[in-house]
């Protein structure tokens, strides 16, 4: 299966995914690209590390979108690389309603919270912040409003009273990975055919 990583920070995500491929876990998985709306997103070294393509599309938009005919860029480019799923791994941007039906039901994104608590940015922080006991990470098919596609895994962590936020952090990113690379090898084995 051809899949994209879409990322715009750090990348562990991402690196997560092209480890899993390279131990032979993502057998089946093909990562034929990783496009950044940040022209120093470490991501996009994570992608030249591991043999990937990588690209870095202009989001061509001041606030949190992605301009319309940026939108057109990123489409033209999935397409010409056949992409078959594309992942959000850290993407902070809302796609246009053409990227999303472009992609409908083979697009997923990766949120650091129990949706459909802790929405939005800093989703850990929100979490630690309101004091609740459990939180976690979720990965959905991407939908018109933010955070709020159906729901395909979730992976719950234990926040204890001892816990700082950084500790709470670095548990959610591990379990993010693991999360994130069970759902792509289940898309990969054909778990999800058309989602609707
Ligand atoms: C991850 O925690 C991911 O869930 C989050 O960005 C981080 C990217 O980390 N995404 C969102 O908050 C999307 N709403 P990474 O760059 O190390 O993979």
């Amino acid at each position: 299966m051809k899949i994209a990583v879409l990322a715009s920070g750090r990348g562990s995500n991402a690196a997560a995914l092209f480890k899993a491929k390279e131990s032979g876990i993502l057998r089946d998985a093909e990562f034929a690209c990783l496009i950044s709306d940040k022209p120093d997103a470490p991501a996009l070294e994570e992608a030249k590390l591991h043999g990937v393509e990588y690209v870095y599309i202009p989001p061509e938009h001041q606030g949190a979108k992605i301009s319309e005919t940026a939108c057109l860029k990123y489409i033209e480019f999935l397409k010409s690389r056949n992409v078959e799923l594309v992942v959000l791994a850290g993407f902070m941007r809302i796609l246009p309603p053409a990227f999303v039906e472009a992609f409908q039901g083979n697009m997923i994104n990766l949120h650091p919270s129990l949706l459909p608590s802790f929405k939005g940015k800093d989703a850990i922080k929100q979490a630690f912040e309101y004091g609740v006991k459990i939180c976690g990470c979720t990965v959905h098919f991407v939908s018109n409003e933010l955070d709020a596609g159906k729901i395909i895994a979730q992976k719950a962590v234990e926040i204890l009273p001892s816990d700082t936020l950084q500790a709470i952090e670095s548990r959610v990113h591990e379990a993010e990975h693991n999360l994130l690379i069970s759902v792509v090898s289940d898309f990969c084995s054909g778990k999800f055919q058309k989602n609707a």
